[in-house]
């Protein structure tokens, strides 16, 4: 076990009530038109607070999400009890490591939106393929989204936008990145703030730090060629443009074979 490593690995704990407020959605689209081609059920890996699982149940199909996080996945059942019970009684949550898991079944779509970096060394990052592979239908289909590593930044800081949360409140999330090429870490420091709008009075801080693996494009290849799958189709972004070295985002639409 890398010691230096496991201090990534609760990123997600101290602030899951705020996680949705800054997610962009542009993905749930794509993904719904995954859902459309493969059909029910849907294996949702790394399934946070539930943002593309509940997207796809809204639309009809029966999703599992797979989920490590207590309160990340507090959050999503809290979103759940707000759903209408036909969208509620099509997912079925499951906490579970996604470099370990054993459903006992196979689906015709696997997805894992934004996530598969968590899989932080090579080692989990096949053991996490494995159990994907494990997972499908013989012609079942894998959608890997990725930040390619050879195009992210070695530093980068940001700052959003406050978003209102009511009783006079507002949430800022900041943070800084940082690549670690020797390691193919990109480590991030993130910190949400929460004022008061009215006075901008600072309440609380919340500090987390997390990770995700750099995996570079041959990298990723020689990982899939091992996993014995293969790329099917692969997309820029999540409009389907094709994907060119200078994409942000590579889509690998993925088969066993
Ligand atoms: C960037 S969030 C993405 C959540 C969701 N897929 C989405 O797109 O909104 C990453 C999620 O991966 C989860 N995660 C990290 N490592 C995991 C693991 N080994 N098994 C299951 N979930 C994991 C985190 O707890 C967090 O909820």
């Amino acid at each position: 076990m890398d010691v230096e490593l496991e201090k990534y690995r609760r990123g997600y704990e101290k602030a899951a009530q705020y996680y949705n407020l800054f997610t962009n959605n542009e993905d749930l689209p794509f993904y719904l038109s995954y859902a459309k081609n493969c059909g029910s059920p849907i294996l949702d890996l790394a399934a946070g607070t539930g943002r593309v699982s509940l997207h796809l149940a809204r639309n009809g199909f029966d999703v599992v999400s797979l989920e490590n996080s207590s309160t990340m996945l507090a959050e999503f059942r809290r979103l759940l009890g707000q759903e209408e019970q036909e969208t509620a009684k099509r997912i079925q949550v499951v906490k579970g490591d996604m470099r370990s898991f054993d459903l006992g079944r196979k689906f015709p779509l696997v997805i894992i939106p934004t996530s598969f970096g968590h899989a932080l060394t090579t080692e989990e990052q096949i053991l996490l393929l494995d159990c994907v592979r494990h997972h499908l239908l013989e012609d079942g289909t894998f959608v890997v989204d990725l930040f390619p590593a050879g195009n992210q930044p070695e530093y980068g800081s940001f700052e959003e936008p406050a978003v209102g949360i009511g009783n006079d409140r507002t949430v800022t999330r900041s943070g800084i990145m940082r690549s670690h090429l020797l390691k193919q870490i990109l480590s991030l420091k993130i910190t949400f703030t929460i004022s008061k709008t009215s006075t901008g009075e600072v309440l609380e801080k919340i500090h987390q730090e997390s990770a995700v693996a750099l995996v570079y494009n041959r990298e990723f290849e020689l990982l899939l060629r091992h996993s014995r799958m293969m790329i099917v189709e692969e997309f820029g972004d999540f409009n389907k443009s094709p994907y060119s070295e200078g994409s942000a985002r590579r889509i690998a639409v993925t088969k066993m074979i």
